[in-house]
């Protein structure tokens, strides 16, 4: 299997009803988590970024959706049952998804760049994330450093009982396994111990995804 990134941004003018027909490919306790969100956008990103990385799994490993079946361990990181060669992560903002596939380990997550907030900076960074943001004033180092850490803690699985504060991905051992990209107005960054650097992130449309998706049974 090759390590892929993928990138998926959400047409706004596609409605989520469209989507209700694929909604029976899930199993129960996952239509009910997408049912309790109170917007249509939020219930999108979720149901698409689960049925997508199913596909994914179907095509990889040659498996049938319904042989899929997700755990997660005790901090909420899911994982496939029965392949432990097979790692993917994803992650969801408005309006996009970013979902990583790999041999190893991984952790994903992506932000749209907007105006950095420096409170957030000061309050959870440590000093050298802090001195690398201010040093290059722009909002897209702020996101860098931001998409850093969520990626590392949930390669590491431990999502945020892990302290914000407590690791620096300035640090060059923590920094080696990390690799960003940017892709429009969002910024990826990928957490692996896999070399990501030449990596293809594959950018897909909602249509393209949901020609995929009707392949899905
Ligand atoms: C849950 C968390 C792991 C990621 O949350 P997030 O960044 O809001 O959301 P993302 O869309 O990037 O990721 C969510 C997905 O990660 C996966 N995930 C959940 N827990 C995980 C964990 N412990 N480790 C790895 N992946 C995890 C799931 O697939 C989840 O999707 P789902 O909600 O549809 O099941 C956690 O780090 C969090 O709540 N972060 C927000 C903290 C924050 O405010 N940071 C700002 C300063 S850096």
């Amino acid at each position: 299997m090759k390590d892929k990134i993928y990138f998926i941004e959400l047409n706004e003018d596609k409605k989520y009803e469209e989507y209700k027909q694929y909604f029976s490919l899930l199993p129960l306790a996952k239509q009910q988590q997408i049912d309790k969100f109170r917007y249509d956008i939020d219930k999108k990103l979720s149901l698409i970024a689960d049925l997508f990385i199913r596909f994914l799994i179907c095509q990889n490993l040659n498996l049938h959706n319904k042989e899929i079946s997700f755990e997660k361990n005790s901090f909420g990181k899911p994982y496939l049952m029965g392949n432990a060669e097979f790692h993917f992560n994803i992650s969801h903002t408005r309006n996009a998804i970013a979902i990583g596939i790999s041999s190893n380990p991984i952790g994903v997550d992506i932000e749209k760049i907007k105006c950095a907030d420096l409170k957030i900076a000061e309050r959870f960074f440590c000093s050298n994330e802090l001195e690398y943001i201010q040093s290059n004033k722009q909002d897209r180092f702020f996101y860098e450093i931001w998409t850093k850490k969520e990626a590392y803690i949930k390669w590491d699985g431990r999502g945020l009982s892990i302290p914000l504060d407590s690791f620096d991905v300035t640090e060059s051992t923590i920094d080696k396994i990390l690799h960003t990209i940017t892709i429009h107005d969002y910024i990826i960054s990928i957490c692996s111990r896999q070399d990501f650097s030449g990596t293809w992130c594959m950018e897909l449309t909602e249509d393209s995804v949901l020609d995929c998706l009707q392949k899905l049974s």
